[in-house]
């Protein structure tokens, strides 16, 4: 069993747990993820590590409620136990002083990104951090975001907070006038593949941390197949960190959406059982 130490709310819909779970704590890196089992009926959910502490023991995770695991996930306090934490799991990111490097994160794409960020400047690289939400209500961990940047931008989609628009307005705008060395892009698909497309015409290199359905998360059952130019990959093991130019999105996006019609079904008989 494994102790939820703290839980904090960001939003209606958003929170973060961290996990008392010192064998994770010690081999984590960033850019792994765990998959997650609270009881012997949940699903198992793969969450990226937005941070941990070898130290204290412990891992963080932010997450999003999406459909019926995660809405259950919301339920648990700080004090409760859950079954089953596996990982670290997926190839850690590639951390050295790269030079400049633009961070982008992208709503909850944040908390992933964080890691990275931190690792990246604590390793010397010149950290430019682009982070963008819908609403000012949504940002979280601007002062984190702030620590390890070089630079920092916030950006909402209406306004409400730091810059108005998506996060790809001042990625071109930086990657016109300077000298960029690599890019991290981690959010929505669709905003991954925006990023992408700003940088490839100036060949910066573009890591995306892509997030198909998995099941396993340890390569053997073919849910989380990435076509990768010519290749097929798999995200839990030969990522989730893809270089975004060679990502085929259009056909990670369908894929992401064979099982809606049985998540709709799972979420309404959720929410007849436990009406808010
Ligand atoms: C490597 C990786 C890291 C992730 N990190 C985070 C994170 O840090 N925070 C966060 O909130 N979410 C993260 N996700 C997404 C998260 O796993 C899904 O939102 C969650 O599994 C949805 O489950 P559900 O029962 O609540 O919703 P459902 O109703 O079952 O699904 C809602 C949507 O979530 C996606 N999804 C469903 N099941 C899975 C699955 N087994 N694997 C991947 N996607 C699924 C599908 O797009 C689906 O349409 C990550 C996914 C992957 C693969
Ligand atoms: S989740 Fe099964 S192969 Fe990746």
């Amino acid at each position: 069993m494994f102790e939820i130490t703290a839980v904090e709310s960001f939003s209606p819909s958003t929170f973060l747990w961290e996990i008392n779970a010192p064998e994770i704590a010690r081999a984590a890196r960033p850019g792994q993820f765990v998959i997650v089992h609270c009881d012997e009926t949940s699903e198992r959910i793969p969450l990226t590590i937005a941070d941990f502490d070898a130290v204290k023991g412990t891992i963080t995770i932010v997450i999003q409620a999406a459909g019926k695991g995660t809405l259950e996930m919301m339920a648990y306090k700080a004090g409760d136990r859950i079954s089953a934490v596996a990982g670290p799991l997926g190839e850690p990111s590639e951390i050295e002083n790269f030079g400049t490097v633009v961070l982008v994160g992208g709503g909850l794409g944040a908390a992933p990104v964080y890691p990275i960020l931190r690792a990246l400047k604590l390793k010397g690289c010149h950290t430019i951090s682009i982070i963008g939400f819908r609403t000012k209500s949504l940002v979280f961990w601007e002062g984190r975001f702030r620590r390890y940047s070089d630079e920092s931008i916030i950006v909402t989609d209406d306004g409400s907070y730091g810059e108005k628009g998506l996060v790809t307005q001042p990625l071109k705008d930086i990657i016109m006038e300077r000298q960029i060395n690599r890019v991290i892009a981690i959010g929505p698909l669709v905003m991954m593949r925006s990023c992408a497309e700003v940088t490839r015409p100036f060949g910066v290199r573009t890591i995306v941390s892509v997030n198909p359905i998995m099941v396993d998360g340890t390569g053997m059952c073919g849910s989380c197949r990435v076509s990768l130019g010519d290749e097929v990959k798999f995200a839990c093991i030969d990522g989730p960190d893809m270089d975004g130019h060679l990502v085929n999105f259009d056909e990670l996006i369908i894929r992401q959406k064979r099982f809606v019609k049985y998540e709709k079904q799972s979420l309404a008989l959720y929410e007849k059982k436990c009406p808010k």
